[in-house]
């Protein structure tokens, strides 16, 4: 029997009609001698009904339905009977008379039920492919498509082309370790598995190719979050004889475009840009969540003048000391504000500092320290009004502003703190809105890794200075301390808070190249030899070029509202990256391992 329908498309206009279906009993039911049951596929569900006065043989037959079997039946389109009509479903005015039906696959009993409280996480990654059938994972992996779909005409209207770039290859530099692949025909020797495609696409600008894009499956072997995976699907990008504002136009077209067709919603452009100092020093973090204000405020200069001790001196031990001011203030009791401290804490601060406004001056439990000037003028600082919680942290300035950061995320997000409108500082964006894009620009080139005592990359070591740095590193005229200070041709897309995407305008000089890899401590011999064919690339005619990758998962995840990554992602891996339901990583034989040369040393 051929299906002539799926199970979400028969309504009344279909009454009369001769039809086959097939798909899943979603339940079966046993009514007055007649046996209901609800036949869903992917794309609905339709009620079929088994009488014995009509023929008493498949009635017995359908008897032995059980949950989940996979069937084809044919029969006639009828109305329900009056009153028996569901409203809630398409197909809800009819059912199916069954002439005929064929078991084409039973089902044991499933370890949890479809249509039952959402199960644990890894049961449903073991058993993910029952997991796919529930009608909000299909959901979301059809919505993700969709928004596959759309990037990919985006681009392809604008003249891009798709090209595929190796898996089996060297090291790309984007800062994880990489995950390696044994060469059988080289022992000792290992491909890696690209981190992204950078320097391809960098090939494919020396190439003439232009405008390049690519959906792409990226591999990084770090710790996980919610919002990473170890393998995880990039919009790549790469272009040509641009700018840095023709990359974020780009972006912000195609980002229309995909709300457009997938959300239905207008998005509005152009996204908001903000640099990347002043994101840390507004929000503590370089993806500012801009969907509401309750911006950070530097007291540094003040409070170090204090005579308490927690803040005295600060400046000159390079400490910051910054803070939140919640207005209205939010009604902590002691143990709530001795959870928020345990809160940041956790992101390694010493303690957060909190003071109440009442009557014009702090109080709270350490307030007495802060001398009645340096109060009032705190107050001021802080923006803050009567009843208004001033929440302090004071330390390093990574640390001071991560916690800074996260309990901003976490008195609105967790605590359900709502931030007073209009904002204060006009760098602020205030309103509720669904979706909030930003650009982060002028990032630091370098940073500096105390665990490598070395200046590193902020973003890679291909990305381009700004344009006022280039002659001072050409001249080396750059130490240490300089050199922290120069500012990339870099940015990153966040969206309410997640860093959704990021890119930069790249080096096309192998000299300049070459300074920039002095500067990271990276040797001509080890560039020859990690680099070498990029640099020989860009000795013949290497074209102005720059570009950007947007986290494909990431971007469905807020897209669909999911608050992890996993939810996007057919079949993802745990938070220790495994695969619950292939059971990888495995071991592997010992012939195997022979063939590659690798001796197990565990
Ligand atoms: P970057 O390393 O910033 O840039 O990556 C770009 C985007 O990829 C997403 N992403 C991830 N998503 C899920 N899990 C992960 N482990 C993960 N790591 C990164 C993020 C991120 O913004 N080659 C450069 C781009 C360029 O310069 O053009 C690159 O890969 O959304």
């Amino acid at each position: 029997m051929k299906r002539t329908h799926t199970c979400g498309e028969l309504t009344d206009k279909n009454t009369g009609a001769t039809v086959t279906l097939c798909g899943w009993v979603k339940s079966r039911r046993d009514h007055g001698g007649l046996i209901f049951i609800d036949l869903e596929d992917r794309y609905g569900v339709t009620q079929l009904v088994f009488n014995p006065q009509k023929n008493p043989s498949l009635h017995k037959e359908a008897e032995r339905l059980g949950p989940q079997f996979v069937i084809c039946v044919s029969g006639q389109v009828i109305p329900r009977l009056a009153g028996k009509a569901n409203p809630n479903l398409p197909t809800g005015k009819i059912e199916i008379d069954v002439q005929t039906l064929e078991i084409l696959a039973a089902s044991e009993p499933l370890p949890f039920d479809l249509d039952g409280d959402i199960p644990a996480q890894e049961v449903r990654l073991k058993y993910r492919y029952l997991d796919i059938r529930r009608k909000m994972m299909q959901e979301v992996l059809i919505t993700r498509h969709k928004i596959v779909n759309s990037i990919r005409t985006f681009f392809d209207r604008h003249n891009f082309v798709e090209v595929e770039t190796p898996f089996l290859t060297r090291s790309t530099p984007e800062g994880a370790r990489d995950y390696l692949v044994p060469s059988r025909i080289f022992p000792g020797s290992f491909f890696a598995l690209p981190q992204s495609p950078q320097l391809f696409k960098q090939l494919l600008m020396v190439g003439g190719l232009d405008r390049y894009f690519q959906i792409v499956r990226c591999f990084r072997d770090e710790d996980l979050r919610a919002d990473r995976q170890p393998e995880f699907t990039q919009l790549d990008v790469e272009m040509s004889f641009i700018e840095e504002s023709d990359i974020l136009a780009l972006i912000e077209a195609m980002m229309k475009e995909v709300f457009q067709n997938v959300l239905k919603k207008d998005l509005k452009t152009p996204f908001r840009r903000i640099s990347y100092d002043e994101a840390l020093k507004l929000y503590g973090c370089d993806k500012p969540d801009l969907r509401f204000g309750l911006t950070l405020t530097d007291v540094t200069a003040l409070l170090s003048k204090s005579q308490f001790k927690v803040f005295q001196g600060a400046d000159k031990r390079q400490d910051i000391i910054k803070g939140l001011t919640l207005t209205p203030k939010a009604d902590y009791s002691r143990s709530e504000i001795d959870k928020l401290t345990e809160f940041v804490k956790g992101y390694g601060a010493a303690g957060l500092v909190t003071y109440k406004v009442q009557n014009g001056v702090l109080t709270g439990a350490v307030a007495k320290y802060i001398e009645p000037d340096i109060q009032k003028e705190l107050i001021k600082e802080m923006g803050a009004k009567e009843n208004s919680l001033i929440l302090i942290v004071a330390g390093k300035p990574d640390t001071t502003n991560d916690s800074l950061a996260g309990l901003r995320l976490h008195l609105t997000a967790k605590e359900g703190y709502q931030p007073a409108e209009p904002q204060r500082s006009p760098a602020t964006y205030g309103g509720a809105e669904e979706f909030s894009f930003c650009w982060v620009t002028d990032f630091p080139l370098f940073q500096y890794s105390a665990q490598e005592k070395q200046l590193v990359s902020a973003h890679h070591p291909f990305t381009s200075p700004q344009d006022e740095s280039i002659n001072a590193i050409m001249d080396k005229r750059v130490g240490a301390t300089e050199a922290s200070m120069i500012k990339a041709k870099a940015y990153d897309l966040a969206l309410n808070g997640v860093e959704v995407g990021g890119g930069s305008i790249r080096i096309n000089s192998t000299k300049l190249q070459k300074k920039v890899f002095e500067l990271l401590g990276i040797s001509d011999a080890e560039a020859q030899e990690r680099f070498g064919f990029l640099l020989d690339a860009f000795k013949f005619g290497a074209p102005p070029h720059g570009g950007i990758a947007v986290g494909i998962d990431r971007l469905v995840m807020l897209l669909t509202k999911q608050e992890n990554i996993r939810e996007v992602i057919a079949f993802p891996k745990t938070m220790s990256s495994t695969c619950l339901l292939t059971g990888a990583p495995a071991q592997v034989d010992e012939k195997q391992l022979k063939e590659l040369g690798i001796k197990l040393g565990l």
